[in-house]
């Protein structure tokens, strides 16, 4: 998204120069899916949910925005602590407006879960990117459940309307591993009659089972099998929300591929489901530290330590994409400085996240004189690149920026990144904390007239 201007649309760049080294001690901002959630699970339930470490970012803001538009009283703390006032489902009240997610797809598919359960109208949009993202993995069972949910395409793409109401079990087989549509079947299942269970071909991010059992309902697992109860009653918590993972990432990459290179990055989410970079970075060689591992909340926190090493190229299979679905374009860069080829497969669910990202990973990383090959689902990807640095574009999307920022570091001379604005969407601060990291990148920022 582009910043606004009186008179006309600007657009924000970021200017670069590596080589640069990632090192010290810090923080990112709070976990976005976790945020979601603590929002949405507080606003079905019945208390005053309070929420530590809630992200200040623009994705959860369209969820905390959709919330007040269906009647959810939130107070925000000048110490940033949030409190949803919890009434259950039923003091929903119907939307006056259209509720607009932005760019953010878990705002979208988990709000249309929730409205699929009340008996009113809501109209849910997005951003152009999300408007271009697939919807009929939510739409079929919400309407297998009861629902009504028009949408472009016979409800594959937002616009969606959805006329909710009274809606029955089901027991649905997901084609693909994703949370989001998970997510979205759980949140219409709490309001179902009988029980509804979820069966994904791997386990997705398990942030909704898991924060359930913090609101009071344990749900039930079976393998990739997961099931909720229909009518129960969640009661408030306090949450404290852990770093996300997906944002340290960059900064995790920056460090793991440079020999001498170290980090700490504290109180980060570790969620196995979330984990699969980690395991990838040590594969390549990295070494990578959990310390002070602990619970919040049923979620796994610690203060991650990576040591940079010469790394070498890997194999990262079907498997495995679920646990790093949001890491891929930072994977990338740690290829192209690994030794030896990397191979990326199964990766298809690529294709319609912000933008294509394995279409974007090979062709910007490929104008730093990366030599990368995009398939249908995998990226092979050649290492020991030496990295020129370029004008690249983030076309519009967060982890694209971030990636060729931290691929920047690397790379000889300067790099302009166009259309950084997207990074607020998920870390607010990016640019302000890689400069205290990394200050020889002695990156700024740029606006300029679109
Ligand atoms: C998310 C799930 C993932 C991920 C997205 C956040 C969530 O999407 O890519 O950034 O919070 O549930 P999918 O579930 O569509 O793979």
């Amino acid at each position: 998204m582009s910043g606004g201007m009186a008179g006309g649309r600007t657009t924000r760049s970021w200017r670069l120069r590596g080589p640069a080294t990632v090192a010290g001690a810090l923080r990112v901002p709070g976990d976005k899916s976790i945020s979601h959630r603590a929002l949405l699970l507080g606003a079905m339930a019945h208390g005053t949910t309070e929420i530590h470490g809630l992200l200040q970012g623009e994705d959860c803001r369209a969820t905390l925005a959709a919330l007040r538009a269906l009647g959810v009283e939130v107070a925000e703390q000048t110490d940033g602590t949030v409190q949803v006032r919890g009434r259950g489902p039923e003091a929903l009240r119907e939307p006056e407006c259209v509720l607009d997610a932005g760019n953010s797809g878990t705002t979208l598919r988990l709000l249309a879960g929730l409205l699929a359960g009340r008996p009113f109208c809501s109209l849910l949009t997005g951003d152009e990117s999300l408007r271009r993202r697939p919807m009929r993995r939510i739409v079929e069972p919400l309407r297998v459940m009861g629902a009504t949910l028009i949408g472009r395409a016979q409800g594959g793409f937002p616009p969606l309307a959805i006329q909710g109401g009274a809606l029955r079990g089901i027991a649905w087989s997901s084609p693909v591993a994703s949370a989001q549509v998970k997510s979205a079947i759980l949140l219409a299942g709490l309001q179902a009659a009988g029980d509804t269970s979820v069966t994904e071909p791997v386990v997705s991010r398990d942030h909704t089972e898991r924060m359930l059992g913090a609101f009071g309902l344990v749900p039930q697992r079976d393998g990739t099998t997961v099931t909720v109860p229909g009518g129960s009653r969640l009661t408030a918590t306090d949450l404290a929300v852990p770093g996300d993972l997906s944002s340290a990432a960059f900064l995790l990459v920056g460090a793991a591929a440079r020999g001498g290179g170290e980090i700490c990055i504290q109180d980060v989410g570790v969620n196995p489901t979330r984990t699969g970079l980690l395991d990838v970075l040590e594969r390549m060689g990295a070494e990578v530290r959990r310390e002070r591992l602990r619970l919040a909340a049923g979620e796994p926190v610690a203060d991650l330590v990576v040591c940079g090493r010469q790394l070498r190229g890997v194999r990262v299979g079907a498997d495995l994409i679920p646990r790093l679905i949001d890491e891929v374009p930072a994977l990338a860069v740690a290829a192209a400085l690994a030794d030896g080829e990397t191979v990326i497969s199964g990766a298809g669910e690529l294709r319609v996240k912000e933008v294509d990202r394995l279409a974007a990973v090979a062709e910007e990383l490929g104008r730093m004189g990366v030599v990368i090959s995009p398939t249908q689902d995998s990226l092979r990807i050649q290492g020991g690149a030496k990295l020129q640095g370029a004008v690249v574009s983030s076309r519009g999307d967060h982890r694209m920026a971030m990636s060729l920022a931290v691929a920047a570091l690397f790379a000889e001379g300067e790099t302009v990144i166009r259309d950084v604005a997207c990074v607020d969407t998920s870390f607010p601060g990016f640019a302000r904390l890689l400069a205290a990291a990394a200050p020889a990148c002695a990156i700024r920022e740029e606006t300029a007239d679109a």
